[in-house]
């Protein structure tokens, strides 16, 4: 590292102290609040978060568990998902999105991805689907909304189910509908660093299903409708009243921060267009995208690890997401896929680069990192 880097603000994918700073005594405050209050499972700090969360996407109803992944899994069952059914889902996303699917005892089915904006291809899903196939499950990656007008549609003529995931999506909408308006439901997650944090983990399902909002209520709770009474399989995973409150305090904040997020972006776009070596992602028209990840292509002479070492010398941390798709993970091999089958989430795990787009980053930030970036990818 050079002296000068030493001397250098880090640029982080996130600045947690920033946004506490930013709340003042308010999260504190409804932390203790929470404490003394001695209802720490579920209260009326959860319901207040379901319903100010499902308010705000313009969704009838919201149901918190305790993970992204949980809202996952018990969403695939609470709309009707079997085990042994085919699920159809992107090859380039966090695993869980598919492991999800494995995870309550169905197939996860692969289709590719459109390799401008890293979602989930209507036509490539169409193609991917079985006779065991009766649902899809599009992932709106870093802030934009799949196709879901083409899925609905899709969903509608096949007769499938159709499960949004939205762990990367608070507040982001296309064509004016947000994350579990389109879907049979939607799901969140609150993990530490999505634009929307606990402190710690939680996450949420939403649905415009009043049946499948009553059986995620029962699935949470070991299937339970009723104390000490057991209609079903569940599990436990209720949403602690901690997680909520830091969550209620946050809330009001999100579309600002959003805002500051879409800013950001476009300013990025704005340095960073015409350059050869940098590919931009591209936004759909319609699009109200919340860059949970801003990311570029690194599509030049220099490999992506040689343009992450020299941001890194400059004191600016930059993200994979994601290294490697599903399919050529250990995990995945059950699933029958090898390298070659989906060339398009197999050149975004090697070109993509996720640039810092916080909402405490200021301007002379954004241009810093450009300026960094442009200089490393020639
Ligand atoms: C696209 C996607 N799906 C699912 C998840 C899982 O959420 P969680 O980590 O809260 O279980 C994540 C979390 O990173 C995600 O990014």
């Amino acid at each position: 590292m050079t002296s000068t880097a030493t001397t250098l603000k880090p640029i982080a994918p996130v600045d947690l102290a920033a946004e506490r700073a930013s709340l003042g005594p308010a999260l504190h405050e409804a932390v203790l609040r929470t404490l003394d209050s001695g209802k720490y499972v579920l209260g009326p700090e959860v319901e207040a978060l379901e319903r100010d969360f499902a308010k705000f996407h313009g969704v009838a109803h919201g149901v918190a568990v305790a993970t992204g992944t949980d809202a996952l899994w018990l969403g695939l069952l609470a709309i009707g998902v079997k085990p042994c059914d085919d699920v159809v889902t992107s090859p380039f996303t966090f695993f869980a999105s598919a492991a999800s699917i494995a995870l309550m005892g169905a197939r996860p089915v692969l289709a590719d991805v459109d390799l401008d904006t890293a979602l989930l291809d209507p036509a490539k899903a169409r193609a991917a689907l079985t006779p065991r196939t009766t649902c899809i499950l599009p992932v709106h990656l870093y802030g934009q909304l799949a196709d879901m007008k083409a899925f609905r549609a899709l969903c509608d003529e096949k007769k499938l189910f159709l499960l949004e995931d939205g762990a990367q999506a608070h507040g982001s909408r296309r064509d004016g509908a947000a994350c579990g308006t389109l879907g049979d439901a939607g799901t969140f997650s609150f993990y530490v660093t999505k634009n929307l944090g606990a402190a710690g983990e939680g996450g949420m399902v939403l649905t415009q299903r009043a049946d499948v909002a009553k059986n995620l209520r029962e699935l949470r709770d070991h299937g339970s409708p009723a104390k000490y009474v057991h209609a079903r399989i569940g599990t436990n995973s209720r949403l602690q009243a901690l997680q909520a409150a830091v969550l209620n305090v946050k809330l009001p904040h999100l579309e600002r921060w959003n805002e500051r997020r879409r800013h950001n972006a476009a300013r990025y776009d704005r340095n960073l267009a015409g350059h050869p070596a940098i590919g931009l992602m591209k936004v759909v028209p319609g699009a109200f995208h919340t860059y949970h990840q801003y990311t570029v292509r690194v599509c030049g002479e220099r490999t992506r690890d040689a343009v992450l070492a020299d941001l890194a010398a400059q004191q600016i941390f930059a993200g994979v997401h994601y290294p490697s798709p599903v399919h050529l993970q250990e995990a995945a091999k059950p699933w029958g896929y090898g390298p070659g089958d989906f060339p398009n989430a197999e050149r975004l795990a090697r070109e993509v680069l996720c640039l810092p787009v916080h909402p405490f980053l200021s301007d002379s930030d954004i241009d810093r990192v450009s300026a960094a970036l442009l200089a490393a990818a020639r």
